[in-house]
């Protein structure tokens, strides 16, 4: 039997490369050796976006299609959005039941948010509780391996200590305590050297324009060592030699190392091949973007409510063992009245 993987992200606004060379590229090389299931977490945007939902239904199917496009395949992996198992609440419930606040209130992601995230009141009951929901998408499935970055890890070990209580306090393994498996890929960072995010307005959409991208790109900054161009440079701490490693092939890769080590060009022109080849890299990606709009009902409706009554079924079996071990009124059949 195939290992269970689960992992989500939060619609929260358009991807990135950052998203693609961080998570999406990982996930597609785990579909095969993995049982996959992939979800969009709208509670979790929510969680710091109820003030203004608007656009969380447009970001959520916008998700779905650049995870398509971007190799996700439905037929191998259950792609899913959150909302649509209400399950999840049900087992955040549960767990709500016995997890300690001081737990939650020493998360560092918590803390972090709490002071980083301007123009938001994150100081919620369902935002204190956003380790909670996060446990219970794993556990649902009963997830063995969980493909997280860095940042996640608080979260993974908050889930594991919140398996393992149920587990001990009802007496029954009912769920296993996942793995993190960390993307070896380093964060890409954005154009301006920050971690690549929206609200930096330093990110490169997957589907960027070709005339942006290279505006985009020619704005990195370089090795600011390396102010002439016959200045030998330093690559290892170049930004751009960073989207080499993560766009180009790999002979490709040394060469832009040897260019700038050797001050054989310079950066502006280094720049201008480093966005060529991240149009040629996402053209592939956009083109089926595309195909997906326009075939929109055979190849996105059809798959996914194939996935979602997949999903629906593991979430009722594994609900019902929950209420069963909680003693829930939670069927009306005659021998239980
Ligand atoms: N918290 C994750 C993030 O911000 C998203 C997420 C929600 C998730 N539920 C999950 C990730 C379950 C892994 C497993 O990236």
């Amino acid at each position: 039997m195939k290992k269970k993987i689960l992992s989500g992200m939060r619609p929260t606004g358009p991807l990135h490369i950052g998203h693609l060379v961080g998570a999406l590229k990982n996930w597609t090389k785990l579909q095969d050796e993995y049982e996959c299931y992939f979800m969009i977490a709208d509670w979790h945007a929510l969680m710091s976006e109820y003030e203004d939902p608007e656009r969380l239904k447009q970001y959520s199917m916008d998700m779905m299609l650049d995870w398509i496009s971007c190799g996700i395949d439905l037929s191998k992996s259950s792609v899913f959005v959150q909302s649509h198992v209400p399950e999840h609440l049900e087992l955040a419930m549960t767990f709500s039941l016995f997890v300690p606040l001081g737990w939650l209130e020493r998360n560092p992601t918590y803390k972090e948010q709490l002071r980083e995230i301007k123009g938001r009141t994150l100081t919620t009951y369902a935002f204190l509780g956003y380790p909670v929901l996060q446990a219970a998408d794993i556990a649902l499935y009963k997830a063995n391996v969980v493909p997280v970055g860095e940042d996640q890890l608080p979260h993974l070990e908050l889930t594991r200590e919140i398996v393992r209580r149920f587990n001990t306090m009802y007496g029954e393994v009912m769920f296993p305590e996942p793995e993190a498996l960390l993307t070896e890929i380093p964060k890409l960072l954005g154009t301006d050297n920050r971690k690549m995010s929206k609200s930096y307005d330093n990110y490169i959409s997957l589907g960027e324009n070709p005339d942006d991208i290279i505006k985009k790109v020619a704005r990195m900054i370089t090795d600011p060592k390396r102010i002439r161009l016959t200045d030998k440079g330093h690559p290892q701490k170049c930004n751009v030699f960073s989207y080499y490693k993560s766009f180009a092939p790999e002979g490709m890769v040394k060469e832009a190392e040897d260019w700038c080590k050797n001050a054989f060009r310079g950066c502006t022109e280094c720049k201008k091949i480093m966005a060529e080849v991240l149009i040629e890299y996402l053209e592939p990606i956009r083109k089926k973007r595309k195909d997906l709009e326009v075939n929109k009902e055979e190849k996105i409706i059809g798959p996914l409510m194939k996935c979602l009554d997949k999903v629906r079924a593991e979430a009722g079996k594994n609900i019902d063992e929950v209420k069963k071990t909680l003693h829930l009124f939670h069927t009306i059949k005659k021998d239980e009245i």
